[in-house]
């Protein structure tokens, strides 16, 4: 039997590379994205910003994994956020749609609900988050990501194509742990303390692509713990104010340093579980560099 071609986009990228690896086994991958990645994966030159180049690169795909994007991190003007990111998530969408893709798995992130922003007027508002908390963005990069769910689910119910979204948290790499942890140890970071691993986040991928039938879902991607070793409910009090409705008590009670963000859905419906524990990452970490 042939491997299922499977197109993943931006697959040179940070998130990327751990995607191709955790796919390139079991079906036949191709990494479109504008730069090649090094790896023995077959690399289609792409700019997803031509929609021509996009349907020749989405025919014959079974699935697309779109991961190619303007991130956060690359402090972009807004424009280029919107222009980049929802055009060329369209392009992939259409088509996806127009050659019959049975599946695609866009990459929003956690920005999408606005709640990365830490405006002092848009906090949570219950602890856990979960994908039906209400989303207020305002930078260009989470309104972008907000508004391709919203293609999304226009393209799901307007074809026969199912679309995933999935909401990581902040990626954290080894090689990027240190200055990670210089962001979320710094005094007073008024922050959620909130994050994914590469490899859990390429499971997540995984798991988006072989789950039972389903025309769209939105699936926060998090952690099940926070960055911090003091408990959840203590350093929001200190750090965010006060306390919002506790939905889920027991969350709390049986893991005091239990995410801000429930990845519950993405456990139920795509069958996917984080495996990290941030105590152990930041021991590693500390390990590496006193070595
Ligand atoms: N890194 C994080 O913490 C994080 C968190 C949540 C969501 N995300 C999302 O994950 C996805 C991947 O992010 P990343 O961290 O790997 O970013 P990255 O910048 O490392 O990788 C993005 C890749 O997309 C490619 N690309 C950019 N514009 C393109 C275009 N017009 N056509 C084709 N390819 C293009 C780039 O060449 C690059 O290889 C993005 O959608 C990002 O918004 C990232």
């Amino acid at each position: 039997m042939t491997a299922r071609r499977v197109l993943v986009t931006g697959g040179s990228g940070r998130v990327g590379q751990f995607v191709l690896a955790e796919l390139a086994a079991d079906y036949d991958v191709v990494n479109a994205d504008r730069v090649p990645d090094g790896s023995e994966v077959e690399h289609v030159p792409l700019n997803v910003l031509d929609l021509d180049a996009v349907r020749r690169a989405t025919a014959g795909a079974s699935a697309v994994i779109h991961l190619a994007a303007i991130d956060y991190d690359w402090q972009a003007p807004p424009q280029d956020y919107i222009h980049v990111n929802t055009l060329g998530s369209w392009h992939v969408l259409q088509a996806a749609a127009e050659n019959r893709v049975e599946r695609v798995v866009l990459c929003s992130s956690v920005s999408a609900c606005g709640l990365s922003e830490m405006r002092p007027e848009w906090t949570p508002q219950r602890l856990p988050v979960d994908e039906c908390h209400e989303c207020r963005p305002v930078h260009a990069y989470s309104v972008s990501k907000r508004i391709i769910e919203q293609m999304g689910q226009a393209t799901a119910r307007g074809s026969a194509t199912c679309v995933i979204c999935l909401r990581p948290m902040a990626v954290v790499l080894e090689r990027t742990l240190p200055e990670f942890l210089r962001f979320v140890d710094s005094p007073g970071r008024r922050w959620l303390f909130y994050y994914v691993t590469g490899e859990d986040l390429a499971r997540a991928f995984r798991a988006a692509l072989e789950c039972g039938e389903l025309s769209y879902g939105t699936f926060f991607v998090s952690a099940a713990d926070s960055t911090l070793e003091q408990p959840t409910l203590e350093w929001y009090a200190e750090r965010i104010g006060a306390l919002p409705e506790i939905a889920n008590a027991r969350r709390y009670r049986d893991n005091p340093r239990a995410s801000v963000f429930t990845a519950a859905a993405a456990r139920d419906v795509l069958g996917w579980e984080p495996t990290s524990n941030f105590s152990d990452l930041r021991r590693r970490a500390m390990a590496r560099q006193g070595g």
